[in-house]
């Protein structure tokens, strides 16, 4: 029985480390779905296989080629004829309207829908052949919506991957940058369990930003990241973004649009393909700018 005993711990771990690795990288309602139609095993197909270098990405170079994807083998594309070159280091910012694509061409970098022509390549490895688990393992990903599991502490929540251990001064430090130790230490600190209301809606965000700056990625990929919070919590996981996130490429899905204005380039989508790409003052200095019309909205 002892063996059944270990048996069953070991079991519940890799079913804890694999909810992370698929909540951490989920696109709101994209990854959910596609949970349901793919079970793990099917989506691992046996070309997957390349296992690219330690520390990949290094650098956050990304190099979108003719590329298109649509959610199943066979279905409509929903993003096509993407060429896009992101420098390292890069700050891009994405819109367009409702059900343009935003969404989708973040999930296509962490592979969540099938590649159907051309390629997408992070630091001159192509993403096609990466293990998918390996991928969204390597990339730092910001979900719409805050999550924690309410069985564990603020410590594990924190930093849930396996392998290294962090410091509890290095924790205390990225609760502080996002400004919720405060809260969190009057609630009794690092080993407290944190219970489904345990912060407040604001301070959820901020929690899961606090995490994703432990996760130590050169490529971030946000989606709609503020759209719940209020204007003084979405300044300052926009502050927080720009100072902790610097060194990173950034790809950002954009609720309110002054939150990319100051980034490198914007990307507009209209119907799965990029119909303007450029600085944001050169779009906001042409007539005819898409963007531009959407800022003034
Ligand atoms: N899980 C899904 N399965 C199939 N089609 C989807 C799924 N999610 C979104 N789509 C479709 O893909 C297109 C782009 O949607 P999406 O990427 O969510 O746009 P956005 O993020 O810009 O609002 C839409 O036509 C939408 O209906
Ligand atoms: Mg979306």
């Amino acid at each position: 029985s002892f063996d059944v005993n270990v048996m069953s711990f070991n079991t519940s771990l890799s079913m804890v480390i694999k909810m992370w690795t698929y909540t951490e990288t989920s696109i709101g309602a994209i990854a959910r779905v596609r949970d349901f139609e793919n079970n793990t095993k099917s989506e691992v197909k046996p070309i997957e296989s390349n296992t690219p270098p330690p520390g990949w990405p290094t650098s956050g170079a990304i190099e979108m080629r003719n590329f298109a994807a649509s959610y199943t083998e066979s279905s409509d594309l929903v993003v096509q004829g993407i060429n896009l070159t992101i420098q390292p280091g890069e700050k891009l910012g994405i819109c367009g309207r409702s059900g343009s694509g935003k969404s989708s061409l973040l999930a296509t970098l962490l592979h969540l829908l099938e590649f159907r022509e051309g390629s997408i390549t992070i630091d001159g490895v192509d993403v096609a052949y990466i293990p998918r688990d390996v991928l969204r393992g390597s990339l730092n990903t910001i979900p719409q919506e805050p999550y924690w599991m309410n069985t564990e502490t603020v410590r594990f929540n924190l930093y849930p991957w396996p392998g290294d251990t962090v410091n509890d001064a290095t924790l205390i430090d990225v609760l502080r940058k996002c400004h919720i130790w405060d809260t969190i230490n009057e609630k009794g600190g690092l080993d407290v369990k944190m219970a489904a209301d345990f912060l407040s809606h604001g301070q959820r965000q901020l929690f899961c930003l606090a995490r994703s700056l432990l996760r130590k990625s050169k490529v971030v990929v946000l989606d709609e990241v503020s759209a719940s919070v209020d204007i003084q919590t979405d300044s300052l996981i926009q502050a927080v973004i720009r100072q902790d996130l610097r060194d990173c490429t950034i790809i950002s899905v954009a609720h309110r649009l002054n939150t990319i204005v100051d980034f490198d380039r914007i990307v507009v989508l209209d119907e799965g393909r990029i119909i303007e790409c450029d600085a944001p003052q050169i779009l906001l200095s042409r007539p005819d700018s898409r963007f531009k019309e959407l800022y003034n909205l």
